[in-house]
């Protein structure tokens, strides 16, 4: 029996979506009955997910330039989704990038501090403002889901301006949730763990001093430090939490919250049964 599709007849914009977290979530979305534009400043690689995932019906998916910087063009990519699907339900801002490791005592405020929170959090902020404008004006119960990160709950997992623009952004979640409740829009965020895509790829190998760590390399430096063990996060798993956000599964109450994808990492603290378990083994290996 074939798997009842979640999104029928649903339009998603998603951001970000030539590659990694956001093209996962192109396929998933158009698997399960929706119609999505890939908006994404990569066009080659945008081009290549639309003709991978639209399959027979290829008008489920398509692509269109955006820079989540820029307002007229996500005000542009809004229209275009109206302009050839009819609505808009979906928006999944998901586009971001990761700032490279400074101290804050160093910062580069404009190309460390500022293109960071331009992307990560400027994006967000648009693309929810013109989704919202385009939903309440047809009265759409629609929602808007954001990729955030774990390094929106702890601090100094991540370089200081990525950190501070993804705790900023659940900020604009809960705020943007406030104000939207009354239209029946959901507003939320999905905060995975690490996950082997280009960002995290090129991130870690600069930060491991490699020049090229591969995705298994990624995966298995995750797992390690990882709560949940035996098990990968990939970018299909996160795809799955928006898709849940996205759906009606999520539609009566779920809103304003940041729904954390790391198998536990940000809520457990082993530090003090590890230390007492060393204590333990020191004193046995002394007594013996
Ligand atoms: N990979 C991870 O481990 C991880 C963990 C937590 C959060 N995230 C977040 O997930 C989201 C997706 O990242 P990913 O890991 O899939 O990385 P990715 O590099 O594979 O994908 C990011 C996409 O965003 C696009 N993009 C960058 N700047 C843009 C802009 N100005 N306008 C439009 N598109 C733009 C890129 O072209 C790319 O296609 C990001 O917000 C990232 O911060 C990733």
């Amino acid at each position: 029996m074939s798997k009842p599709r979640r999104l029928e007849g649903k339009v998603a914009i998603i951001t970000g979506a030539a590659s990694g977290i956001g093209e996962a979530a192109a396929k998933l979305f158009v698997e399960n009955g929706a119609f999505v534009v890939v908006a994404d400043i990569q066009e080659e690689l945008g081009l290549k997910v639309v003709a991978s995932i639209a399959g027979p019906d290829v008008d489920r998916a398509i692509y269109k330039y955006c820079d989540v910087t820029v307002e007229k063009q996500v005000e542009e990519t809004v229209a275009f989704a109206i302009e050839k699907y009819g609505t808009l339900d979906i928006m999944f801002s998901n586009a971001g990038i990761m700032s490279s490791w400074e101290s804050i005592l160093d910062m580069d405020m404009e190309e460390g501090f500022d293109r960071t929170m331009a992307v990560n959090l400027r994006g967000p902020a648009l693309c929810i403002k013109h989704a919202a404008r385009a939903m309440v004006k047809r009265q759409v119960r629609g929602s808007i889901i954001c990729t955030a990160s774990i390094a929106s709950v702890l601090g100094g997992l991540c370089p200081i301006a990525y950190n501070t623009s993804k705790h900023g952004l659940v900020g604009l979640v809960r705020s943007a949730a406030s104000e939207l409740g009354k239209h029946g829009i959901r507003v939320n965020c999905v905060s995975p763990y690490i996950v082997a895509t280009p960002q995290s790829i090129s991130w870690m190998s600069s930060a491991m001093g490699i020049n090229n760590a591969s995705g298994s390399e990624v995966e298995l430096l995750a797992s390690s430090a990882a709560n949940m063990k035996g098990v990968a996060l990939k970018a299909k798993h996160v795809a799955e939490a928006a898709l849940f956000l996205a759906s009606d599964e999520s539609s009566v109450y779920i809103s304003g919250h940041n729904l954390v994808v790391d198998g536990g990492f940000t809520v457990v603290d082993n530090s003090i049964a590890m230390l007492m378990e060393t204590q333990i083994k020191q004193r046995c290996d002394y007594v013996s």
